[in-house]
């Protein structure tokens, strides 16, 4: 089964998770397009929904599909957030977020819902956060260098700015920068985030400890369904 087949697989799986009635934050990337595709077609059929989308390019798509949208105002309480991943830990279910740019609006939205579902593809988890995906760390753009020194000082050794296909600085629907940083494997996850919560310039980054209440994996075989 292709990668594409795996994600749609695990997405689809997921979207099945929803019921009438239910308020859900709609997560970023592409296993997350293939889930809200998923969504428009249950609505097409009649399930009664409203969503709130974590990036512009989500509430595009779910507009497309006639999916209802709804606000923080009207809904801060969300009853399920769907969303994919880089990685999940094995055991913990810490999470890296973020490769696709959208991880502030993605963790206010796991954070407003009383269950957070994250779909991945068998590539997606691994013993140790941190070995092969840089955590993105969304910055303000005033004095990023200076924010970079900082991540430096709190153990990233390559940070990497993001830059866009014109090779300009990749600007986040938020305005915001982001710095790509290798922490190599990563110890402790909590300890980690704790400190990049409280750096000067920081306004989110994407490690998402002890927040994903269940993860739908798929194989080529089968699908798993992971809870803390
Ligand atoms: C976007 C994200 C995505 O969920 C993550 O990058 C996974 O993307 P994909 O489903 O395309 O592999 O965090 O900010």
């Amino acid at each position: 089964m292709s990668l594409d087949a795996c994600k749609r697989l695990a997405a689809r799986s997921a979207a099945d998770l929803v019921e009438p009635g239910m308020i859900v934050g709609l997560g970023t990337g592409s296993t997350a397009a293939f889930m809200v595709e998923r969504l428009g077609e249950r609505v097409a059929e009649g399930l009664d929904i409203k969503a709130i989308p974590t990036s512009n390019a989500i509430e595009a798509l779910a507009r497309s599909l006639n999916i209802p949208l709804t606000d923080f105002a009207t809904h801060p309480v969300l009853d399920m957030a769907i969303d994919g991943a880089d990685e999940v830990e094995r055991g913990s279910l810490h999470l890296i977020k973020g490769l696709g740019g959208a991880l502030l609006r993605e963790k206010i939205v796991a954070r407003a819902a009383k269950r957070f579902v994250v779909m991945v593809d068998f590539t997606k988890p691994v013993d140790r956060l941190g070995a092969r995906t840089p955590v993105p760390v969304e910055v303000v753009p005033f004095g990023w260098q200076c924010t970079s020194v900082v991540l430096g000082q709190l153990g990233a050794k390559l940070i990497s700015p993001r830059r866009g296909p014109n090779g300009d600085l990749a600007v986040t629907d938020n305005g915001n920068l982001i710095l790509d940083c290798d922490f190599g494997p990563i110890k402790d996850v909590q300890e980690l985030a704790t400190r990049l919560d409280g750096a000067v310039g920081v306004v989110e980054h994407g490690l998402f400890p002890c927040m994903a209440t269940d993860v739908v994996v798929a194989t080529d075989r089968e699908i798993e369904q992971w809870t803390p």
